[in-house]
């Protein structure tokens, strides 16, 4: 009995009932030990003097060791960064059952620190819970992005049909004026307000597009097909400019249920501010266009890489966002990217990108087969 729990100065078992009930103690000792073991957050508890009294394997195995290992450590010299201290807990600890908990961050990951009182036999220890909220926080950031775009959609379509009438008004009469008109001053005055009327009409139609409610109309189509087809249309500016269009599609790409219109706009879109981005640097522009079938995972992965000016670290979170735009105010609304990550959205894929310091800009659209 001695060898089973290691304990001597407990009391010998005298018989078939105690051995009983100490093998149910033990048994139950280790069962609470898997299951603190089975959490992969981070727990721990310490003493008052923050040494450590117990860990789990988790929390062990962030330093390559066996939770024993630890056991007598210095909380705080171990973990090299500040977490809540016992003694904020002190005061309250095993009376009110405080609890302190605080968000904190490490080396960009995100952590939610819990600290409960506890105690064991006389003495007051500190239960840590130290859990990694790094993904939560990206996956709200995205929720966050997907409702701001729906209730911005909402608004923005109320206006923009608004605003399509008389806009119509604006341009037949403009031509109607046109044709009437002999004098050469007045016809080129009303030359530009029809040209200014047309490209309000242009950011109409892109709010409408952005803001468009219908389901995308789904046909069969091999994805790197209609690639080709949108990289044609703009084959004479590539031209123009020597930007170099390097394809790259992997074997057996299956026909995916998409809209191609939409789908046609996206890579348009990605396309032309690949573009823009080449101009904008001194580069011998490059763009490589890859498309593979993630087989395991049914999706159809395209890449567009380019070779331009990169998007700046503090302007990444902010691209996705309607009427974001570091173009000149003729060039750009800003709607592009955001019009293509809601039609993504609705086709069930993602839309993301990647961008390091001297790194060429990707971005990268996952689309499943229907
Ligand atoms: N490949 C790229 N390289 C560098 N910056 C980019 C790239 N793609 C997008 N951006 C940045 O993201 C911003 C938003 O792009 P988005 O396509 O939404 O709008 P836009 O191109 O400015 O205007 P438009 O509505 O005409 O598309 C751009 O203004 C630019 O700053
Ligand atoms: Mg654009």
């Amino acid at each position: 009995m001695k060898k089973q729990n290691g304990r001597d100065h407990e009391p010998q078992a005298e018989g078939p009932a105690d051995n009983a009930f100490i093998e149910k103690v033990v048994r139950s000792q280790a069962h609470w030990q898997a299951t603190v073991d089975a959490v992969r957050d981070f727990i721990f508890v310490v003493d008052r003097d923050c040494r450590i009294r117990n860990a789990n394997v988790s929390f062990a195995a962030r330093y390559g060791c066996h939770p024993r290992e630890l056991r007598g450590r210095d909380i705080n010299e171990l973990l090299g960064f500040e977490i809540p201290q016992p003694e904020e807990l002190a005061a309250d600890a095993g009376t009110t059952g405080a609890v302190i908990t605080k968000e904190i961050m490490v080396n960009e990951s995100s952590y939610v620190v819990s600290v409960f009182p506890a105690r064991y036999d006389d003495e007051e220890v500190y239960v840590y819970v130290i859990k990694d909220i790094t993904e939560l926080i990206d996956l709200k950031g995205k929720l966050y992005h997907t409702y701001k775009l729906a209730s911005l959609g909402r608004l923005v379509s109320g206006v923009a049909h608004e605003l399509n009438n008389p806009l119509t008004g604006i341009l037949g009469y403009t031509e109607i004026l046109g044709l009437k008109v002999k004098d050469e001053a007045i016809r080129r005055d009303l030359d530009k307000i029809y040209k200014s009327a047309e490209r309000c009409r242009v950011i109409i139609d892109s709010l409408l597009c952005f803001s468009r409610q219908q389901a995308p109309q789904k046909n069969l189509e091999y994805i790197h097909e209609l690639i080709d087809k949108t990289v044609e249309l703009r084959a004479y500016w590539h031209r123009n400019r020597k930007i170099e269009v390097i394809r790259e599609y992997g074997e057996d790409i299956p026909l995916a249920y998409i809209d191609t219109q939409q789908i046609q706009q996206v890579v348009l879109n990605i396309l032309m501010n690949a573009e823009d981005a080449i101009v904008e640097s001194s580069q011998v522009g490059k763009i490589i266009i890859k498309v593979r079938y993630d087989r395991d995972r049914q999706r159809i992965m395209v890449s567009i890489a380019d070779n331009g000016m990169g998007i700046p670290k503090e302007n990444i979170p902010r691209i996705f966002d309607p009427f974001f735009t570091t173009k000149a105010v003729n060039k750009g609304t800003g709607l592009g990217l955001s019009i293509s990550y809601g039609i993504v959205l609705e086709h069930g894929g993602s839309l993301h990108v990647e961008c390091g310091e001297g790194a060429d800009t990707v971005f990268n659209i996952e689309l499943p087969l229907k």
